[in-house]
């Protein structure tokens, strides 16, 4: 029986592989995608991820539907039964907490749906090593942020004039994304990693987190630092993303303070802000990759194919199932090259 099986199995696998990829196949269009945002208010995912997923899904004859977590784990898990109620051919979700993959793996993994999991790396031990139909597309989180330092250090180099109490020691802002998300906390760590390794002293003046990395927490902590006993001692602003660094760039401009300034994602409004001498340098995440990667990979496992077959995307070497969208680093001598034609 089991050999008959998989006798029939190979034989399906061959005529679906037949059928090129590219372009859609026939077979791609009976696929239902049921997927997530973990809240549509965040600049990135709405506005380079959200878009790309649904452009990419018709471009590949298939279905998708994407809801809005609204920033609720407990909505998710929700999201994810009525999906699973709806018989979706596979799931591809954003979670809302990186360190709660699990429940949503063993859900996915007990209805035997496809699960890739995209831009929020699973924290939890095992968690990926639980299913064997779980992938995760995202990038190497530490790269952004030694993108980042690496671009700050440079500048810091070539303008003596940032070290304004001139102590050759820089006093930095933090603006940081979501507490235990893994691009916030290596893009917090490696960022000024760079400035100690290359063994130039760094001084936090002030942090401050926002699980959902928002225009409007960058310019209320600006503004409140702005106006706090360091204002003058500041002399760099990191963001680890760009949608807090528009937030910090208008309170700035209302209180009339040019500081050095640098963000990640490389949103069209930054590329603007760089154009315009408010922003020093941002990082290229790369977002429309990202979800076309996570439709290929998903698109793959819904026709029990190998998941990279067909594609341009490579699984890491280092066994995490997860396929990692390099990062680029965006200053005012390249961000045109980055701006849409
Ligand atoms: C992006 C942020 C975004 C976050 C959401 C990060 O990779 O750089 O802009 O808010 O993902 O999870
Ligand atoms: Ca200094």
């Amino acid at each position: 029986m089991k050999k008959t099986l998989s006798a029939i199995m190979a034989v399906l696998m061959v005529v679906a592989g037949a059928s090129a990829f590219a372009g859609g196949s026939k077979d791609s269009g009976k696929i239902t995608i049921g997927a997530n945002i973990y809240n549509f208010a965040d600049n990135f995912m709405n506005g380079v991820m959200k878009p790309e997923l649904e452009r990419y899904a018709a471009e590949k004859g298939a279905k998708i539907e994407i809801v809005d977590s609204e920033g609720q784990q407990a909505k998710l898990n929700d999201q994810i039964d009525v999906f699973i109620t709806k018989k979706v051919s596979v799931l591809a979700i954003n979670l809302v907490d990186p360190a709660a993959a699990k429940t949503i793996i063993e859900k996915a993994k007990k209805a035997n749906i496809p699960l890739v999991l995209f831009n929020k790396e699973a924290t939890e031990t095992g968690a990926m090593a639980s299913y064997d139909k779980v992938w995760y597309v995202g990038t190497n989180s530490a790269e952004s942020g030694i993108i980042q330092g690496e671009m700050m250090l440079a500048d810091w180099k070539a303008n003596p004039s940032w070290d304004k109490n001139k102590d050759g020691v820089v006093q930095y802002v933090m603006l940081k994304g979501e507490p235990g998300h893994p691009d916030a906390e290596a893009r917090t760590k490696y960022s000024v990693k760079v400035f100690t390794d290359a063994g130039i002293k760094v001084q936090q003046l002030a942090l401050e987190a926002d699980p959902n990395w928002s225009t409007q927490h960058g310019n209320d902590k600006m503004a409140a630092w702005l106006t706090s006993s360091f204002a003058k001692d500041i002399e760099l602003v990191i963001c680890n993303n760009d949608g807090m660094a528009f937030g910090a760039i208008n309170a700035l401009k209302a209180a009339g303070v040019k500081l050095p300034l640098y963000g990640v994602d490389a949103l069209d409004q930054a590329l603007s802000h760089i154009a315009a001498g408010e922003m020093n340098g941002t990082v290229l995440n790369d977002g429309v990759n990202q979800a076309r990667a996570t439709l290929d990979l998903a698109i793959n496992a819904a026709m029990a194919k190998p998941v990279t077959e067909g594609t341009a995307w490579k699984l890491a070497a280092d066994g995490t199932k997860a396929v990692r969208v390099p990062y680029v680093a965006v200053t005012p001598k390249n961000y045109k090259d980055f701006q849409k034609k």
